[in-house]
C-alpha cells in the first residue's frame, strides 16, 4: 500500500518535472508482492492497452470462450431442448445465483440471476412497497442515483399512488420518517466512486420502519458488501462490471430470507409459479427467491456468466478490497507525480471508508483528454461535462497498469494545454 492517502491532498503534493517516471519502480514492487497477482490476471484475456474501464464491462475471462462454444455445439447444437433438464438449464438462474451469493456476503438460496438492472429495481421497489405498512405514503431515492433507478422508481411509486423524494445518501438517516416504505439507494456512485455508508443507511431505515433496497452494481466484486450482516432487505446488481459476466449479461435479485414469503412480485411470469409447466391460468408464487423470476432466461449469458464467476475461484473479496483501495491509492500518488499541478481534481473521497474501487478526476477538456488517452492505450471512460473515469478491477488490474495510467495521462495533459482544451462533450 503507498504511503499516500487520506489526509493529504495529492495534486497539491508535489510540482516534480515532467520526465521523472519514478514510481515505475514501486509499481513493480508492488505487483511482485500481490497476492492476487499474475495468476489471477492471467485467468482474463488482456492486451497491452491498460484496460480502467472494467468498472462499465469486465474484461473477457479466458475460459468463457471455449465453454460458450461447448453450450453452442453441445447443449444447444446436440443436446437441444433435453438441456433444460440434462444440462441444468432450468435451474440456472438460482444455480449460479449461489455463486453470486457470497461475494456479496449472502446465503444460498438468497439470489436469483436474470432480467437487466433496471427490471431488477421495478421488481425490488414494488415489491417493497408491497411489504410496506399501509400508512406509506412515498419512496425515498437517491438523488445521485444512477438514472434508471430512479426513472424505474418513479413509474413505480406512480403506479403504487405513492410520492418519490429524492435526498441525498448522508441525509437519509434524517429524512426518512415513518411514511417512508423503502429508500432505494446506491451503494457506489457511479459518477464519483463514493461508497455510501450501507451499514448505517440500512440500520437508519429500519429504525423508522422503512426497507433498504441497494443498488450494487458498483460495489459487487469491488469490496465486501455484506447484505445479510447488514439487514439489506433488497438489492439488485449487474454482473458485467466487476462480475466479468460480458456484455448485457444478466443481473440478480437478493430477497432477505425473511421477506421471501411476503414477496410479491409486479411481475410474476410463468418461470416464478409454484408449478410452472402446470400450465394453470391462476398465479401461485413458487416458494423462496425462485419467485424473482419471470420467463425464459437468456441461457447463453446466463452461462458465460457462470462460467466467468470461476474467476473468483480461491479468491476472497476481503483480498479484493486491499487490492482496490492500494491501487486507487496508488494511482492518486502517481497522477499526483504526474500530472501538471491544478489540470485534475479527484472527487472519488481520499477516506478509504468512502471510496469504492474507481478514481474519478475533474478535468477541462476531459472528453478530449480521454479520446486522447485511448488512443494512447489507456482505456477509461469519461462522463459529461468534465469527469474522467478510471476503473479498478483488482482480479486483472496491475499497479504498472496504474503507473502508465497516469504517466499518459500526464503526457496528455501536458500536450493539450488547458486553454486548448474544449468542454466536455458527448457521453
Ligand atoms: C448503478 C447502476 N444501476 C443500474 C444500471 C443499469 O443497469 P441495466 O442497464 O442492466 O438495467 C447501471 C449501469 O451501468 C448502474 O451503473
Amino acid at each position: 500500500m503507498s504511503e499516500n492517502s487520506e489526509n493529504k491532498t495529492p495534486h497539491e503534493a508535489t510540482e516534480n518535472a515532467p520526465g521523472a517516471r519514478d514510481h515505475a519502480a514501486q509499481a513493480g514492487q508492488l505487483d511482485a508482492a500481490d497476492p492476487l497477482g499474475a495468476a489471477v490476471r492471467d485467468r482474463f484475456v488482456l492486451d497491452d492497452t491498460v484496460y480502467l474501464d472494467g468498472n462499465s464491462l469486465g474484461a473477457l475471462p479466458r475460459a468463457v470462450p471455449g465453454r460458450l462454444a461447448e453450450v453452442i455445439s453441445h447443449e444447444w447444437g446436440e443436446l437441444r431442448i433435453r438441456s433444460w433438464d440434462e444440462a441444468g438449464w432450468w435451474t440456472a438462474p438460482e444455480r449460479i445465483g449461489d455463486k453470486i451469493a457470497p461475494l456479496i456476503g449472502a446465503s444460498p438460496g438468497r439470489v436469483v440471476v436474470g432480467d437487466s438492472t433496471s427490471i431488477n429495481v421495478f421488481k425490488a421497489v414494488v415489491g417493497g412497497i408491497r411489504m410496506a405498512g399501509k400508512g406509506c405514503t412515498e419512496i425515498l431515492v437517491d438523488a445521485t442515483t444512477f438514472p434508471t433507478d430512479g426513472y424505474i422508481a418513479r413509474s413505480a411509486a406512480r403506479m403504487t399512488g405513492l410520492a418519490v423524494r429524492p435526498v441525498e445518501p448522508t441525509r437519509i438517516a434524517d429524512e426518512v420518517t415513518e411514511r417512508t416504505a423503502l429508500a432505494l439507494v446506491n451503494h457506489v456512485d457511479y459518477r464519483t466512486g463514493e461508497l455510501n455508508d450501507l451499514p448505517g443507511i440500512t440500520n437508519a431505515l429500519h429504525s423508522a420502519g422503512a426497507l433498504a433496497v441497494w443498488d450494487l452494481c458498483h460495489s459487487a466484486g469491488a469490496l465486501p458488501v455484506g447484505v445479510e450482516r447488514y439487514g439489506v432487505d433488497l438489492a439488485v446488481g449487474c454482473t458485467y462490471k466487476y462480475l466479468n459476466g460480458g456484455p448485457g449479461s444478466p443481473a440478480y435479485l437478493y430477497v432477505r430470507e425473511s421477506l421471501q414469503e411476503r414477496f410479491d412480485s409486479p411481475l410474476p411470469g410463468w418461470n416464478s409459479h409454484a408449478d410452472p409447466f402446470g400450465m394453470t391460468s391462476d398465479y401461485a408464487a413458487a416458494e423462496g427467491i425462485v419467485r424473482g423470476r419471470v420467463g425464459t432466461p437468456d441461457i447463453l449469458s446466463l452461462l458465460a456468466l457462470e462460467t466467468a464467476l470461476d474467476a473468483w475461484d480461491g479468491v476472497a473479496v476481503e483480498d479484493v478490497r486491499t487490492k482496490s483501495l492500494a491501487l486507487t491509492d496508488f494511482f492518486l500518488d502517481c497522477v499526483a507525480a504526474y500530472a501538471p499541478p491544478g489540470r485534475v481534481r479527484s472527487i472519488t473521497p481520499y477516506d478509504h471508508g468512502r471510496r469504492g474501487s474507481q478514481v474519478s478526476l475533474e478535468c477541462s477538456g476531459a472528453a478530449e483528454v480521454m479520446a486522447e488517452l485511448i488512443r494512447r492505450g489507456v482505456i477509461g471512460d469519461f462522463r459529461r461535462p468534465d469527469v474522467l473515469r478510471f476503473g479498478f478491477t483488482p482480479l486483472y488490474t496491475s499497479f504498472a497498469d496504474a503507473e502508465r495510467a497516469a504517466w499518459v495521462l500526464g503526457e496528455v495533459l501536458r500536450e493539450l494545454p488547458e486553454e486548448d482544451a474544449a468542454p466536455g462533450a458527448g457521453g
